[in-house]
C-alpha cells in the first residue's frame, strides 16, 4: 500500500478554514485529520461538531477524526452522522474499548484505536483483529507543534512486528512532530499514514510541503 499523508487541520488558520481545506483538496494529501478535544482527556479544546459539519461540506477527501475525549462511546453516533470516514478513540479514554470499536464498525465506519506515549503496544493484543487502524501518538496529545518523542519509533516497530505475527491487516498511523526529517525512519519502522500539522501549515508553502512529504515517502518505500 502507498504511504498516506493526513493533513491535520488543527494547524490550519481557523479564520481561513475554507481556504486551507481547498488547499488540501488540491494538494497531494490523502486525508483530512480532524482533532477533537474535550478539555478533560487532554488539557485543551479544539474542533467541535458544528465545525466538523462545516469541514465536511468542503472536504473532498476522507475525514480521519481523532477523538481525544473521555468516554467516546457517548458520541459515536453523533460523529458518524457528521460524515467521519475513520473514527479513532483512545484506549486510555474508555473502559469499553471492544464495545466502542464494534459500534463504530456497525455504523459502517473504519475504527481506529490510539495510544498515548506511555501506553505499551502490548495493551492492544486483544483488540488488534477488530480494528482498521492503530494511531501511535508520538507527542502527548492536546497540542500541535510539539517535538517528536524518539521512543515512538521503537513502539511502531514493535507494533509492526505484532501485525506481521498476527497476520492482521490494520494500518499504522503516527501523529505528532512528523515531517520530512523523520518520515523515512517512520516508514522503515512500519508506518502507513503520517499525520502532519505544523510541518505543513506553518511552512511558507503548505501545498509544496505536502508534495515534499509525499515524495519523501515514495522514495522511502
Ligand atoms: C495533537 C494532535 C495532532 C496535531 C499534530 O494532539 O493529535 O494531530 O495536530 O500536530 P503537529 O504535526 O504539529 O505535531
Ligand atoms: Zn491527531
Amino acid at each position: 500500500m502507498p504511504h498516506l499523508v493526513a493533513a491535520s487541520l488543527l494547524a490550519a488558520d481557523f479564520a481561513n478554514l475554507q481556504r486551507d481545506i481547498e488547499m488540501v483538496n488540491a494538494s497531494q494529501a490523502d486525508w483530512f485529520h480532524v482533532d477533537v478535544m474535550d478539555g478533560d482527556f487532554v488539557p485543551n479544546f479544539s474542533i467541535g461538531t458544528p465545525v466538523i459539519e462545516a469541514i465536511r461540506k468542503h472536504a473532498r477527501k476522507p475525514l480521519d477524526v481523532h477523538l481525544m475525549i473521555n468516554k467516546p462511546e457517548r458520541y459515536i453516533h453523533h460523529f458518524a452522522s457528521l460524515g467521519a470516514d475513520i473514527l479513532t478513540v483512545h484506549i486510555e479514554a474508555t473502559n469499553h474499548l471492544h464495545r466502542v470499536v464494534s459500534l463504530i464498525r456497525e455504523l459502517g465506519i473504519k475504527a481506529g484505536v490510539s495510544l498515548n506515549p506511555h501506553t505499551p503496544v502490548s495493551s492492544l493484543e486483544s483488540i488488534l483483529s477488530e480494528v482498521d487502524l492503530v494511531l501511535i501518538m508520538s507527542v502527548n496529545p492536546g497540542f500541535g507543534g510539539q517535538k517528536f518523542i524518539p521512543a515512538s519509533l521503537e513502539k511502531i516497530a514493535r507494533l509492526n512486528q505484532m501485525r506481521k505475527n498476527s497476520g492482521s491487516g490494520f494500518l499504522i498511523e503516527v501523529d505528532g512532530g512528523v515531517g520530512i526529517k523523520n518520515a523515512p525512519q517512520l516508514v522503515d519502522a512500519g508506518v502507513d499514514i503520517l499525520v502532519a500539522g505544523n510541518s505543513v501549515f506553518a511552512s511558507p508553502d503548505p501545498a509544496q510541503s505536502i508534495t515534499d512529504l509525499k515524495n519523501c515517502l515514495n522514495r522511502a518505500q
